[in-house]
């Protein structure tokens, strides 16, 4: 049996990147948001399809007992989790002279502190002999170099700390058997992209980048290690 962790299943490419797991009978695939509704109809289109295991845990990230409720899950799985994929983003559109503190924090909270809690929560109960991959997602606008854009100055911030924390990691425990990557995503035709930028459409569906990811994270940790690899055909 593969273990796989997931967050930010309920919609994007989470919720299709939980059916690409979940089409291998192999695999016992924990997936964390929020919606639990949306987290039940995952489970029941998976049902319908595969014959994999599916459990759901509803989380916020923002809640004050994150660390707790965390170290809860992964008390009551008691397994070793083999991959592990930082998917749950959120994203603020603003100037950033109107962005709040409480922006920052949600943002931070969300795409940095929440991840790095869960990175350290399963390092802590994972076995030591095993293989784990933690993939965690940023975005081309967290990309040293790449085209910026306005409004995005929280965001963006945020996804570059992500990425930043994966080298971090990967150099902390290179002499270990997690290998920690990050991969930088170019725009993706979700809900959280048509909040943001109704006017603006994609090329890319959830669908084909959670077909990416998934083939990533399932043989990316032989080939890299702590790298931060750009996922984009139109963002320089
Ligand atoms: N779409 C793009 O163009 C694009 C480009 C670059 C990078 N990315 C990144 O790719 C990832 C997925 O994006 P997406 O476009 O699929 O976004 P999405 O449709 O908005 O989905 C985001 C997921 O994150 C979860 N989430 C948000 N806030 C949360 C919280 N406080 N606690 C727990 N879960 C939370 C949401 O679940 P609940 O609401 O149920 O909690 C949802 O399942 C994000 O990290 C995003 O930054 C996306």
């Amino acid at each position: 049996m593969t273990n796989i962790l997931i967050t930010g299943g309920s919609r994007g490419i989470g919720y299709e990147l939980v059916k690409q797991f979940a089409a291998d009978a192999n695999n016992y695939v924990v997936v964390l948001s929020r919606n639990i509704e949306k987290l039940e109809q995952l489970k029941l289109e998976c049902a319908q399809h595969y014959q994999s295991t599916i459990q759901l845990y509803q989380v916020d990230f923002n809640s004050p007992s994150l660390n707790q409720e965390l170290q809860n899950i992964l008390e009551k799985e008691n397994k070793h989790f083999h991959t592990v994929i930082n998917n749950a983003g959120v994203l603020i559109n603003k100037p950033f002279t109107e962005t709040t503190t409480a922006d920052w924090q949600t943002v931070f909270t969300t795409n940095v502190f929440a991840p790095a809690t869960l990175i350290k929560e399963v390092i802590s109960c994972n076995n030591t002999n095993e293989q784990t991959h933690i993939v965690n997602i940023s975005s081309m606008g967290g990309f040293q170099g790449s085209v910026k854009f306005t409004g995005l100055s929280a965001y963006s911030a945020s996804k570059a700390a992500l990425a930043n924390l994966t080298e971090v990691l990967a150099e902390e425990y290179k002499n270990t058997n997690i290998k920690i990557n990050c991969l930088a995503l170019g725009s993706v035709q979700t809900e959280m992209l048509q909040e943001a930028f109704p006017d603006f459409q994609a090329k890319v569906s959830a669908k084909q980048m959670a077909k990416y990811i998934y083939q990533f994270a399932i043989t990316g940790a032989t080939l890299f290690n702590g790298k931060i690899i750009p996922v984009s055909v139109t963002t320089p």
